[in-house]
């Protein structure tokens, strides 16, 4: 008998970390999280949404008020139309988007392109489909695209590309002229695209998000992945959803209704009662967390840590290299049971093994949780530096 179907896999690197975390009583800059509370008017309309009644079955596809809710979002953000009948589903966080598309699209002998430091959850669901997955190193300190080198690995087999802008845990933010090289690449294929844009409002320093929902010639072609967790500062609710054209969303609904079946209602009703009554609540995302990154980078300042730029997503990365050969692992280590500070290796998110000098925090925290953790940061680094006795 066949013991594993994903032998290599073991429990993800953030649910490792948040255990140790909580077990040394550390401060949890690691997994992507908010530690402060959502907004009590939410909290409300799901109560309400409850004691209404509205705890039976949702239908497949989502409740319609809320996909209508979606479709005017979209509008509002991309100006493009999304249907909220054939082209938009209600799914179990991006993570079910993200699993069910991967199986709707990618069969056995196929290959999916993903991009190193890829997010975790896309390798294992291609294997799973019976694909393989091709992976691309973007060039660091910036995480850029090497668009060369995705030509190169396109061949015949070529059936998806995963894509994530703003990229987590890269922190890079693809620019237009990227979507352009992709849907060059992709041109007269027979190639999907797996779009996910979970960090759709967290981008940085003038820069604009690009969604493929608003390149017509990938729009064509792309199941686009959202996350109301991230935009809800809700990661507990996992309510996501999936926006593709009619046929693919088809595709993708065969999956989710023997995946997930359908979302949990009163999460649904109060998310759409939200969404109607706060119709422009994503506008206050990035300034939101610009300022909780700019505080982190000017506590960090002067630490000895390098901080790579942060384009978009909830995370900065730490660079250790001033201190310590690039073994994210056991830096890690060291900055959870020395400093009290758990953060995310970057190292899991690659194919190849890596030595890498950056590791993850997340900026998604109370600005006393980011004081206190930068405060661990720059002290440990000094101690490091010119040693105990300073
Ligand atoms: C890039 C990326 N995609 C997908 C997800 C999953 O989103 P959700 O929590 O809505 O399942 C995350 C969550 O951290 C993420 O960072």
């Amino acid at each position: 008998m066949r013991l594993s179907k994903l032998p290599d896999v073991g429990t993800t690197i953030f649910t490792i970390m948040s255990r140790r975390a909580r077990e040394l009583g550390a401060l949890n800059l690691g997994q992507g999280f908010p530690d402060y509370d959502i907004d009590p008017r939410l909290a409300a309309l799901v109560a309400e949404a409850m004691r209404a009644g509205h705890n039976q079955y949702a239908p497949m596809e989502g409740l319609p008020e809320l996909r209508e809710r979606i479709a005017l979002k979209v509008r509002a953000c991309y100006a493009v139309s999304a249907d909220p009948e054939s082209e938009i589903t209600v799914t179990l966080g991006a993570t079910e988007a993200i699993y069910s598309a991967i199986q709707a699209a990618v069969g056995p002998g196929d290959e999916a392109l993903a991009f190193d430091p890829a997010y975790d959850s896309y390798e294992p669901a291609v294997r799973l489909a019976g694909g393989r997955c091709v992976r691309i190193a973007l060039t660091p300190p910036d995480f850029r695209y090497d668009w060369e080198r995705v030509r190169a690995a396109i061949n015949e087999r070529t059936r998806l590309v995963l894509f994530n802008s703003p990229a987590n845990p890269a922190c890079s933010v693809a620019s237009a002229a990227d979507l352009d090289e992709l849907a060059a690449v992709v041109r007269d294929r027979d190639i999907l695209l797996l779009s996910d844009e979970v960090y759709e409002h967290v981008v940085f320093d003038g820069l604009r998000h690009h969604s493929v929902l608003a390149h017509p010639e990938l729009r064509s072609r792309s199941f686009a992945v959202f996350s109301f967790g991230k935009t809800l500062h809700a990661t507990g609710m996992r309510v996501g959803y999936c926006i593709a054209p009619r046929a693919l969303t088809a595709e993708l609904r065969k999956v989710h209704q023997f995946n997930t079946f359908s979302i949990a209602t009163p999460l649904q009703r109060a998310i759409a009662a939200y969404l109607t009554e706060q119709p422009d609540g994503w506008r206050e995302l990035t300034p939101f967390f610009a300022a909780k990154r700019d505080r982190l980078r000017a506590a960090l300042a002067g630490s000895g840590f390098s901080l790579p730029p942060a384009q978009g997503t909830y995370f900065q990365l730490l660079g250790f290299g001033e201190f310590a050969p690039p073994d994210d692992l056991a830096f890690a280590e060291r900055l959870l049971t020395e400093a009290g500070v758990a953060t995310i290796p970057l190292s899991p998110f690659y194919a190849a093994p890596v030595r890498m000098p950056f590791l993850r925090l997340c900026i998604a925290k109370r600005d006393s949780t980011l004081d206190e953790a930068t405060q661990r940061l720059t002290a440990f680094a000094a101690r490091l530096r010119y040693g105990d006795g300073r």
